[in-house]
């Protein structure tokens, strides 16, 4: 069984689904309202786990009322909690999420995440050292980021750096990933250069590898000379949140397969995953990507 570790965020997301955007001084009606288990590090490690992998996190939830419902969400999916901690006196993170026409807008306030530490990742270094292949997002703090990056390279496990939200990190972290996967505007962010330039420019600039999200459009790939392009799937889009997520999970998952085939699974997985409201609502099993896929022509 492939095994993964996830080093990253854990949020209660506050769904609101409306006819629209509010506007700033605005006050609108909505249609519906849920709270659902989400954060970019869960999301991924739920993704990873309903795909067949087995799964390790590691994060930071707070001592209340939220950090125990999504602990026991993660420990439903199978997802082995052994290395997140419990912080008392500290708040589990939330996104409050307006998802409106199938796009969405989120505000994260990190609380128990912004306490990840290097040393955690350090404490879980045996798990890395078995793993198949680490995710990391950046919902976390950096110096935690960097650690996983960097202990991932000295183990020679292959490390998924998924750079969101969008921050300039410093190039050098970049060469210790196996993949860097951006969308556009993130590997604009994340390279400091002027996000009108062209992606694929983009890409043949970055110091590794790359793995590029373009929504509906699928994905581009690049580890050496060309970027090569993905076709996305079609599909009726309800809720877009955790498409990445699941995304990154597929690509991990499926990464032995050479990344060709990698990157189809992921855009498949995550094209279903939209087919749903909530980041982990419609995230897909092993058998349902098959499935989708055997209904493909392409
Ligand atoms: O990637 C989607 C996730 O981003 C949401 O679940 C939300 O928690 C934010 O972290």
């Amino acid at each position: 069984m492939t095994r993964i570790v996830v080093v990253g965020s854990i949020n209660m997301d506050l769904v609101t689904q409306a006819p629209r955007f509010v506007g700033p001084g605005e006050t609108i009606l909505g249609e519906r309202f849920l709270t659902v288990p989400g954060g970019k590090g869960a999301n991924q490690a739920v993704a990873a786990a309903r795909l067949g992998a087995e799964v390790a996190l590691v994060g930071a939830i707070g001592d209340d009322a939220l950090g125990r419902q999504l602990r026991e969400g993660l420990a439903t999916e199978k997802v082995d909690l052994s290395h997140v901690v419990q912080l008392a006196g500290s708040a589990s993170g939330t996104a409050s999420i307006t998802v409106a026409g199938g796009e969405n807008q989120i505000i994260v306030v990190p609380a128990a995440n912004a306490r990840v530490t290097p040393a955690q990742v350090e404490g879980a270094q045996s798990l890395i050292a078995r793993a198949d292949a680490v995710l990391v997002q950046m919902e976390i703090p950096l110096e935690t980021v960097e650690a996983t990056l960097r202990l991932g390279h000295r183990l020679g496990v292959p490390v998924l750096l998924n750079p969101a939200p969008a921050q300039k990190l410093p190039i050098d972290w970049l060469r210790f990933a196996r993949y860097v996967t951006p969308n556009q505007h993130e590997l604009a962010i994340l390279l400091g250069a002027d996000p009108t330039e062209d992606f694929r420019t983009l890409m043949q600039r970055a110091p590794c590898p790359i793995v590029l999200t373009r929504g509906g459009d699928g994905a581009w790939y690049r580890e050496q000379g060309d970027p090569i392009h993905r076709s996305g799937f079609n599909v009726a889009v309800v809720d877009s949140t955790g498409a990445g997520d699941t995304f990154n999970a597929a690509l991990a998952v499926f990464l032995a397969e050479g990344l060709p085939s990698a990157v189809r699974k992921a855009c498949a997985a995550a094209a279903l995953s939209v087919t749903k409201l909530g980041a982990q609502g419609g995230m897909p099993t092993l058998h349902e990507v098959t499935f989708f896929l055997a209904q493909q022509k392409g």
